[in-house]
């Protein structure tokens, strides 16, 4: 009873009375996850990160540098090969794992299910995004004669769905013992008003709270402690969405190494100033990623003294790590961004409503804003048509034909997928 009166007074305090209407027409069970749910809910966070939104974005342009990167393209055999030689050894001794970050919810695409479900027409019968990434890694042992641990981060929304499916297709030939799978932590979507909003089971809406998520939900649903078990020593974290990632790429490891730095990422060259990525820079001496929604026009079109553009390194979720670097991640907390997303809601009349466009924000930690918590990262310029395929949007740039394309082309280069 108390606990119901605590949950209405919440409610009042944060201006909610959509959801006091909602608790006055349940009962039970539904009723008592409802206010187990309020209770849990940080509405003094939320109602900031509501607030937030409404606030102009400054960066200071003063303190921002471009970064310096190693041209893959451009390193002599020599240099590429005692690099490679590095990375190779710590893959060899089994001291590398990879991350698969598949929580998010892929609203751009509008594929109903998990990304890692969406079948990539390539090569007529069609490849999904989780077999896609199941067969790097399958080419990486067999290269380097391991069976490298591979971790998959779902949100609660997809986790059942991403494990039954993976489970039907037997996890395309990985070794099931080598996979793991965890799922990563919610914050509740909030409308326009700063209202929350409302799921089919009569709770509020929640999603996952980005993909700087990642660090903390790797530490608390005990993967990480697995892994120092294991002797890992570098992990790598990526998207499910990138047609082309390379999980396993010896060269960034051994530049990592060769540094001796605890972070690394592969970038590649912006296709275009305005390319909706966010960009490498160093600010304030620590290197970061400004994401696209933030990067100020006058900085994203400024280019250097060879005409190329001063903060053109793309970050594509190709990111390296020490073990160490990750413990200290995850007990840091990271600044969270807002999106403006689709997101489906049960209105005052039990109706759901569909959106067709943007309609509330979802809050989110990005992987990237861990960057500058270190002095230095090692960063790898690859190229775009070798390292770079994401399947974004349902149409246009970024999106499945545009991934098949270059997906079918690296292969028709390099060798053809079967
Ligand atoms: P995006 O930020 O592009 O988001 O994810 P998304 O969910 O795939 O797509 P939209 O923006 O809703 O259309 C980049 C990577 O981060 C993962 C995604 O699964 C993808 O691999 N991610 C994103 C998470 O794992 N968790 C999140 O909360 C968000």
């Amino acid at each position: 009873m108390d606990k119901t009166k605590d949950a209405i007074e919440i409610l009042k305090t944060y201006n909610q009375d959509h959801i006091i209407r909602l608790l006055d027409n349940l009962e039970g069970e539904k009723k008592q996850e409802l206010i187990d749910q309020i209770m849990r809910i940080d509405f003094n966070q939320i109602h900031e990160l509501y607030e937030n939104t409404k606030k102009e974005i400054e960066i200071k342009e003063n303190k921002i540098e471009a970064i310096k990167y190693v041209d893959k393209s451009k390193l002599t055999k020599e240099e590429k090969e005692n690099l490679d030689k590095l990375g190779e050894d710590v893959i060899k001794k089994g001291e590398y794992a990879v991350v698969t970050m598949a929580g998010g919810q892929g609203t751009r695409l509008g594929h109903t299910g998990p990304k890692g479900t969406f079948k990539l027409d390539v090569y007529g019968k069609g490849k999904y995004l989780f077999e896609i990434l199941t067969e790097n890694l399958k080419e990486a042992n067999k290269k380097y004669g391991v069976n490298i641990f591979w971790y998959i981060m779902t949100s609660k929304e997809n986790n059942e769905e991403t494990v039954n499916f993976l489970e039907k297709h037997k996890y395309f030939g990985y070794p099931k013992e080598k996979v793991k799978i965890f799922t990563q932590s919610e914050l509740p979507l909030v409308d326009t008003n700063g209202k929350l909003l409302i799921d089919k089971n009569y709770k509020i809406k929640e999603a996952s709270d980005g993909n700087g998520g990642t660090y903390s939900s790797l530490r608390a649903s005990g993967c990480l402690a697995e892994m120092k078990e294991n002797g890992i020593k570098w992990v790598f974290i990526g998207s499910v969405d990138n047609a082309l990632l390379k999980m396993v790429d010896v060269t960034l490891l051994g530049l990592a190494i060769d540094k001796n730095v605890q972070i690394a990422s592969k970038s590649v060259v912006k296709a275009n100033p305005h390319e909706k990525v966010g960009v490498f820079c160093k600010m304030n001496g620590h290197p970061k990623v400004i994401e696209y929604t933030e990067l100020p026009e006058k900085m994203a079109e400024e280019v250097d003294e060879n005409g190329e553009l001063k903060f053109g390194e793309s970050h594509i979720m190709c990111n390296l790590y020490t073990i160490d670097a990750i413990e200290r991640i995850s007990k840091e907390p990271l600044i969270y961004h807002s999106a403006f997303k689709k997101n489906s809601y049960i209105d005052e009349d039990g109706k759901e409503v569909i959106p067709t466009k943007p309609n509330s924000y979802k809050f989110e930690s990005f992987i990237f804003d861990a960057f500058e918590l270190f002095d230095d990262i090692a960063i790898l310029r690859g190229k775009r048509e070798d390292d770079f395929a994401p399947v974004k949007n349902k149409e246009g740039v970024d999106s499945p034909r545009t991934a098949k394309e270059l997906y079918e082309k690296y292969w028709n280069r390099n060798k053809k997928a079967d």
